[in-house]
């Protein structure tokens, strides 16, 4: 029997491209999951295999526990993102990011689930003095968001020592890429910055544009996702960086951009955000060495196809 895969967040921008990597090994049937609150049924337009949309919310145990019951893996990806959306409105992003993330965890061990791979974030390193981020690093969370990413970790490896529940925690890095939805002044920045492409429009950058981040492909991330659903039992209970390796500092990024697509638009500058992180680069040797990471797509390279696909809008 083909095995069942469901993904959490599913419908959204790096769950629509897991999705797809997934169908294309053609070995398993999807479930997409999601509330549709930021994903779109539009992100799994042409999506070709065994795929079904369940619209259901990760808070309401009783509507998302017989979905997961009898998957093989579960991928969790549902939130509600975003650093400043958490201090601004914690109150949703808590009930989501943590009680919903219980709710999923409670349901994967309640229904046979053979292995979670969760999404973490890197903001749970907050402000370190060294760079890369490596997993043994105390964490330092600067905000709500960063506090609930982190609480799933917890739960995960609570989860597989009291439960046996096999899970995997990735904290993504800055994930980029096509289908990251521009439209809210909470969006990553590299949608925000290639919206502004598309309009002729100078960005607002917050602060000097010297904090830096590791902006990840989200092909690479899909990528990562699976090998760690697929990783032996030694990687159980465990935390992996899942970053490219590398930095670029928002105005180097804005600088790139603007000679991929031959402009000339001098950001504005506003002051920093609160709980924003200065620096962000993962050290990605465990996740390399334990899991096969192989981040394929370069910054350049990323920034490339995500302004072509924003080009077909
Ligand atoms: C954070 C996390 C990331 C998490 C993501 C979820 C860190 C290092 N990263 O990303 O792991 O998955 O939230 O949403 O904490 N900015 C501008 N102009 C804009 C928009 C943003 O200058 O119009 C700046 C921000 O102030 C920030 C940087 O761009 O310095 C990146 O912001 P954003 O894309 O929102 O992501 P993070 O908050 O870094």
């Amino acid at each position: 029997m083909t095995k069942k895969i469901v993904v959490t967040g599913g419908a959204g921008f790096i769950g629509s491209a897991l999705v797809r990597a997934l169908l294309a090994r053609g070995d398993a049937q999807v479930v997409a999951l999601d509330n549709l609150s930021s994903g779109k049924r539009e992100n799994l337009e042409g999506v070709e295999g065994p795929l079904e949309l369940v619209v259901a919310d990760i808070c309401n145990y009783d509507g998302i526990a017989p979905v997961i019951a009898g998957a093989d893996t579960v991928f969790h990806l549902a939130a509600i993102p975003s650093v400043p959306r958490s201090v601004a409105d914690p109150i949703p992003s808590h009930q989501v990011n943590t009680d919903g993330m219980f709710q999923v965890f409670r349901a994967c061990h309640a229904g046979g689930v053979r292995r979670v791979v969760y999404a973490a974030s890197s903001s749970a390193y907050g402000d370190t003095e060294v760079l890369p981020k490596v997993e043994t690093m105390r964490a330092n969370p600067l905000s709500p968001y960063a506090a609930q990413k982190l609480m799933g970790e917890y739960y995960a490896s609570v989860f597989y020592n009291c439960y046996g529940l096999e899970t995997v925690s990735l904290r993504f890095f800055n994930v980029f890429g096509p289908r990251q939805d521009p439209s809210s002044p909470y969006s990553g920045v590299l949608s925000i910055f290639n919206k502004c492409i598309m309009e002729g429009v100078s960005p607002t950058i917050y602060g000097d544009g010297e904090q830096s981040r590791d902006f990840t492909f989200v092909t690479d991330v899909a990528g990562l996702c699976i090998k760690a659903s697929l990783a032996g039992p030694e990687v159980c209970g465990k935390v992996y960086n899942a970053g490219n390796g590398n930095r670029y500092t928002l105005n180097m990024v804005w600088e790139t951009l603007q000679k991929i697509a031959g402009v000339s638009l001098p950001a504005n500058y506003g002051p920093a955000r609160t709980g924003d992180v200065k620096h962000s680069q993962a050290d990605t040797t465990a996740a390399v060495r334990e899991l096969g990471h192989a981040p394929q797509v370069s910054l350049e390279e990323g920034l490339r196809a995500t302004l072509d696909w924003f080009r077909t809008l």
